[in-house]
Order: C-alpha cells, then sequence, then structure tokens
C-alpha cells in the first residue's frame, strides 16, 4: 500500500521549524460568500517569503495566540509567490477570528504540509475535477497548473456543486477557465429565482459526459459523502481505484505525523494525505469508527 510521494519541492524552512509557526501579515481579505472568505498572506520575512512554495492540495496549519490553529488548504496560484491565498469557512473559534482581522495584522503560518494533487504525474492524461462547496479551494491550485500547461492535458472537465447558487465560490473565474478549454459544469442543491444551471448533487453530473476509462483520472474534495457518490461513479466507469484521487479532512493538531489526531487506519491523513489514491484508503474511507 503506497502513499503519494511528499512534495520534491525544497522547504523554506527546516522541519523543526515546521513545529513553531512562521509570523504572516494579512495582505488582503474579502469575502466569498457568506461566512466564507479569503485572506491572503505574506511572510514578514522577505527571505521566508521568497523561499515559499507548495504543490496544488497541501495545507498549511494558521495560528492565532488566544483562539488555536486551524489546517487550510492553499488555494492561490503556486505560480504566484508574492503572497498565500487561503479561502476559509467561518465555522468555529479559529476561522471566525480569521475572518476578523484585518489588512497588516499578523497570523502563525506552518506548512505546505501534507501530500498534493499529482497533476504533472498526470500529464497526458484526461482530467476530471469533481468538488462541492469548500472542496473547491483545494483543488483551484489544480486548476491553475492546468491553466498555465493546458496544452498537456487532454479533456478536462470540473464538476463543482454547492448547496444553492449564494454558495458558490470563485464564481468570478469560471468564464476564464471555459475560454482556456476547460469545461466547468456546476451544479446547486436547490436553485432560486436567478438559477438557470443545473439542479442536483455534482455526482448526477457524471450522466452528462462520456468518460474514456483508458485515459481519464479523477481528482475530488468535498464532503465524505459526496466523494463516496464521486468514487462510486468513476469506478462505475472503470476508470481504476489508483487513478482516482481524494483529499480527506480530519481534525488535526500537529500536522507532521506526531500527535496522530488525524489517524485513518494505518495513516495519517496529515502526512500521508490529505490527498490519497482511492486504491490505499478504500477499505478505512467512510468507517465511522476511524
Ligand atoms: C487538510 C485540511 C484542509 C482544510 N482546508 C480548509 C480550508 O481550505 N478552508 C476551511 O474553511 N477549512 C478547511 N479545513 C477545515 C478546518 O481545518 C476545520 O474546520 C477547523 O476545525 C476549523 O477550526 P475552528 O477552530 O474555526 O473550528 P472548530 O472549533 O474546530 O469547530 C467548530 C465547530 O464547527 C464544526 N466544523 C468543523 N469543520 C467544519 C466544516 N468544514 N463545516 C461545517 N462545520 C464544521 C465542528 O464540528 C465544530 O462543531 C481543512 C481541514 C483539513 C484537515
Ligand atoms: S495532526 Fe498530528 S499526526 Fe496528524
Amino acid at each position: 500500500m503506497t502513499t503519494l510521494a511528499a512534495s520534491k519541492r525544497p522547504a523554506a524552512v527546516s522541519s523543526e521549524e515546521l513545529l513553531n509557526p512562521c509570523w504572516a501579515e494579512v495582505t488582503d481579505l474579502r469575502e466569498e460568500i457568506d461566512s466564507t472568505f479569503t485572506v491572503w498572506l505574506k511572510f514578514k520575512d522577505p527571505a521566508l517569503q521568497k523561499g515559499y512554495a507548495f504543490e496544488p492540495g497541501q495545507f498549511n496549519m494558521l495560528y492565532l495566540p488566544g483562539y488555536g490553529e486551524a489546517a487550510i488548504s492553499i488555494c492561490s496560484d503556486p505560480e504566484k509567490r508574492d503572497a498565500i491565498g487561503h479561502t476559509v469557512r467561518a465555522v468555529g473559534n479559529v476561522t471566525r477570528a480569521i475572518g476578523r482581522m484585518k489588512k497588516g495584522d499578523e497570523i502563525g503560518l506552518r506548512g505546505p504540509f501534507g501530500t498534493h494533487w499529482p497533476i504533472e504525474q498526470l500529464e497526458g492524461r484526461d482530467i476530471l475535477l469533481a468538488a462541492g462547496g469548500i472542496g473547491l479551494p483545494p483543488l483551484r491550485p489544480a486548476v491553475y497548473h492546468i491553466l498555465h500547461n493546458r496544452a498537456k492535458y487532454g479533456k478536462v472537465i470540473l464538476l463543482y456543486g454547492a448547496r444553492s447558487p449564494s454558495d458558490l465560490l470563485y464564481t468570478n473565474e469560471f468564464e476564464a477557465w471555459r475560454k482556456s478549454d476547460i469545461d466547468v459544469q456546476v451544479t446547486v442543491d436547490r436553485a432560486d429565482d436567478t438559477w438557470k444551471g443545473q439542479v442536483g448533487v455534482v455526482p448526477l453530473l457524471f450522466y452528462r459526459f462520456r468518460l474514456d476509462p483508458a485515459k481519464t483520472a479523477v481528482m475530488t474534495c468535498g464532503p465524505e459523502i459526496m466523494i463516496r457518490f464521486v468514487v462510486f461513479e468513476a469506478l462505475a466507469r472503470r476508470i481504476p481505484a489508483d487513478r482516482i484521487y481524494v483529499s480527506l479532512e480530519r481534525n488535526m493538531k500537529c500536522g507532521q505525523g506526531f500527535c496522530g489526531h488525524c489517524q485513518l487506519g494505518p495513516f495519517f491523513v496529515c502526512k500521508d494525505g490529505p490527498v490519497f489514491p482511492y486504491s490505499v484508503i478504500e477499505p478505512y474511507f467512510g468507517v465511522e469508527e476511524f
């Protein structure tokens, strides 16, 4: 059983330093949708900022003294190195406090952590990305990578769903993605008077196109129930389980495989994940006690 390889990029800080947050400054914070915002961070130390690189699908631990720390995926373009973007849904102590920050405020940042979408390995293939709700931010760096290297991939389809039209993220970018030959298909669970698109859950979109199982790789992130049905539809179309990649969420503390908080069977989601080939986690996926 092999998980994905760790990032080949050199880290800006040593692994020892990765236990202590480095200080970054908020350069921008904007609301995306209700209770969800994107915060842009830049290390106070210019050398750290210059050396910081991440792979699509990796995450940072964001730390606010007096509130705590939360794992947040990096949602920005890996090629743009001047600031690091995180789209955050305000659900608890840390995320609500981050949402109250202002430009110039300081926050602790550890990372990048975890495995990544094996997007470079998948050159030459058709790519299906499937995201639900706040599952799109961890996939967006992979979209940017594809956009920078569009000719290296075959057909690229993005399926994205949210509860309602007002819960859809990054809608102002979809037109540009479509112009670069990404087939962006959007659906909502509940339409409103303005909505003219698809209604229904993400896995239902699979019935709208044909996939070549010999060529296609799937990457999916979102609520576990959505992931389960996306995997079901992909397997039903004979896409092999080792070419279906899923990103999982678990409670995290250290982010580095030391504390055991994020254990899933024999794996630590922070270190062996969050991106796993489905073939590797299939026995543990969706099992309550794990
Ligand atoms: C690898 C990884 C990447 C992540 N990336 C992101 C990201 O890009 N953006 C982001 O917003 N979050 C992301 N998360 C989730 C985030 O780390 C958690 O939601 C975290 O618990 C928030 O900390 P908190 O202190 O604000 O809330 P907590 O105090 O930990 O939680 C408060 C309450 O909210 C509930 N809750 C926790 N998470 C969610 C959720 N996702 N939806 C609804 N209710 C929830 C909890 O059950 C609890 O009752 C990621 C998690 C992991 C493991
Ligand atoms: S968060 Fe500590 S082992 Fe994963």
